[in-house]
């Protein structure tokens, strides 16, 4: 069933492995996530972008991840991620979704606060769970002031005041990591002091990690052998994400690996082959890279298998 992830979350904190979030755009990205979790016995979240919702138009993901529940019977969250203002969150909420998140993380806090509670209201009243942000996500280099990463980083203080304040549902963090391939010039590095801090602070709540692909050398290496150009592209290693579950994050967004699993084979597959013209030909491979990848998350990096 479509289902909320306060007894996901419940579990998880308890058992202190995460549960994936995957960034959904198509109907192969869907299968392949879905088929991951399905035979890991894994609880799931699909998440869906305001560029989600361009590409692909909001009923069509809506459908897609529908048939999924169907299809799979997993319980499976429909996220909205990185919802910026409270009509797409009211939007997302009237349309079915079971959880939302409203990104006010770029206004002031005294901002933050009063546009996440109104999100919280309306959701609660309709049965929808709330994620908000606290602190910007983007690294920082090691020879930073430490004043500029206060600035930056979610102040543990401010976080428990803000989730008291606005009775939301799980918090994102920003420790260091950002969106993207790009995440770290030098050696990668998060504020795992300032994660224990927020944890202590925000006993048995949900913390979120967003920014957190790994970006798996295998799928750059394909990328670049077969016509791509990704150079000098690092994620966060997979050991921190695994200690960052030991720490109250209940939630692991990721994105930037799925794009690079399904390019990979993509380009894999084409090259071999030049004279096919038949997208299935393509793009079964690529469902078939992100189903491998993201079983290989679910079991090795989030410890999200056999939890339903
Ligand atoms: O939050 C960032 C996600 O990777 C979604 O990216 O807005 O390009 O779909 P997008
Ligand atoms: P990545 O770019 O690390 O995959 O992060 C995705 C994300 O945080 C989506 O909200
Ligand atoms: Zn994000």
């Amino acid at each position: 069933p479509l289902v909320t992830s306060k007894e996901l979350f419940t579990k998880a904190y308890a058992n202190k492995y995460a549960v994936g979030a995957f960034n959904v755009n198509n109907m192969e990205i869907i299968q392949g996530i879905v088929s991951a979790a399905k035979t890991e016995n894994a609880p799931l979240i699909l998440q869906v972008s305001a560029g989600a919702r361009k590409y692909a138009s909001p009923i069509y993901l809506r459908k897609l991840v529908e048939a999924a529940v169907e299809d799979s019977n997993l319980p499976i969250v429909l996220h909205l991620d990185h919802g910026e203002s409270f009509d797409i969150c009211k939007q997302c909420i009237d349309d079915g979704f079971t959880s939302v998140m409203i990104d006010a993380s770029h206004h002031s806090f005294e901002e933050n606060i009063s546009i996440t509670k109104k999100v919280v209201e309306y959701a609660h009243s309709k049965g929808v769970v709330v994620e908000a942000e606290l602190g910007r996500l983007a690294g920082v280099e090691d020879d930073v002031q430490v004043s500029e990463k206060d600035a930056i980083y979610t102040n543990p203080e401010q976080a428990a005041e803000f989730v008291q304040k606005t009775g939301v549902d799980s918090l994102a963090i920003a420790i260091g990591t950002s969106h993207g391939a790009y995440k770290f010039k030098g050696e990668p590095n998060l504020d795992f002091e300032r994660l224990q801090e927020i944890a202590k602070l925000l006993p048995n709540f949900p913390l979120v990690l967003h920014g957190a692909s790994t970006v798996l050398p295998e799928f750059l290496e394909l990328c670049n052998q077969y016509g791509g150009d990704i150079p000098g592209a690092q994620g966060v290693p997979e050991e921190m994400i695994r200690k960052a579950t030991q720490f109250g994050v209940c939630k692991v967004n990721i994105d930037t690996d799925l794009r690079l699993a399904m390019t990979a084979a993509v380009r894999k597959e084409l090259f071999a082959d030049p004279k096919n013209f038949d997208p299935r030909k393509y793009l079964a491979p690529a469902r078939t890279a992100i189903e491998e990848m993201v079983r290989h998350k679910i079991v090795n990096v989030l410890g999200s298998d056999n939890r339903i």
